[in-house]
């Protein structure tokens, strides 16, 4: 791994598209070359795994396949995407990653972090993301900054209560990842959290 890996976590409505994208641009201005994608997606495979996952209509499947599903599309998308940019020597920027899986689906949805560990074991003997910035913002506030959640989207639909462990979930893995999981407060504009972003990942060396 030549490169270095950054994923982006937090709730629905955190702002981690448009935190991704001002980064895109800082690192454009920079000539830093980089690669930025999504998980679930970011390849061809991984998107139409994510097309099953997200389905509003499958309100059967159960919390074992989705968590499968997740680790699929990951492994997919780490060989499709992510270690051909680490191995060009670029920065990765990727929307959700492991740690969406132990929020969602073990906080959220409550099933064995065992199980997760297990299933989620190659990304994680193999790719563990140099830091993941934690956009950290109660649902509640979130959810009303994108007006409500889609109702197209299974996991949107999952209700307050589910969204709510999902934040806690999130707010634990800070304190037990204390070094990689770094929460970055976004109560300020959106080109503040830019501006703080850019000096958390200046200070460990990760960008110019
Ligand atoms: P997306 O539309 O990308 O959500 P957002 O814009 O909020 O990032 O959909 C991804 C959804 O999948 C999101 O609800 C979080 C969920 N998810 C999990 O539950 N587990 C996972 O491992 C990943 C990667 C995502």
């Amino acid at each position: 791994m030549k490169g270095k890996f950054i994923a982006f976590e937090g709730c629905e409505g955190a702002g981690k598209s448009t935190q991704m994208r001002l980064l895109s641009e800082y690192l454009k201005e920079k000539n830093i070359p980089h690669t930025v994608t999504r998980e679930p997606g970011g390849g061809e495979i991984s998107e139409a795994i994510r097309k099953i996952i997200l389905n509003g209509k499958f309100t059967a499947m159960t919390d074992e396949c989705e968590a499968l599903l997740y680790a699929a599309a990951r492994v997919q998308h780490l060989a499709d995407t992510v270690s051909p940019a680490l191995a060009r020597g670029e920065l990765v920027l990727c929307d959700r990653y492991i740690f969406s899986s132990y929020a969602y689906q073990g906080y959220g949805r409550g099933l064995d972090m065992r199980f997760l560990r297990d299933i989620n074991r190659y990304a994680a003997e193999n790719y563990m993301p140099d830091v993941t910035l934690f956009l950290d913002i109660a649902p509640a506030n979130a959810f009303a900054r994108k007006h409500g959640a889609d109702e197209n989207d299974r996991i949107e639909q999952a209700g307050e209560q589910f969204h709510r462990r999902v934040y806690e979930g999130y707010c634990a893995l800070a304190k037990e990842y204390p070094e990689t999981f770094v929460a970055v407060d976004c109560s300020g504009t959106k080109y503040e959290t830019s501006e703080k972003i850019i000096a958390l990942l200046r200070g460990r060396g990760l960008i110019g």
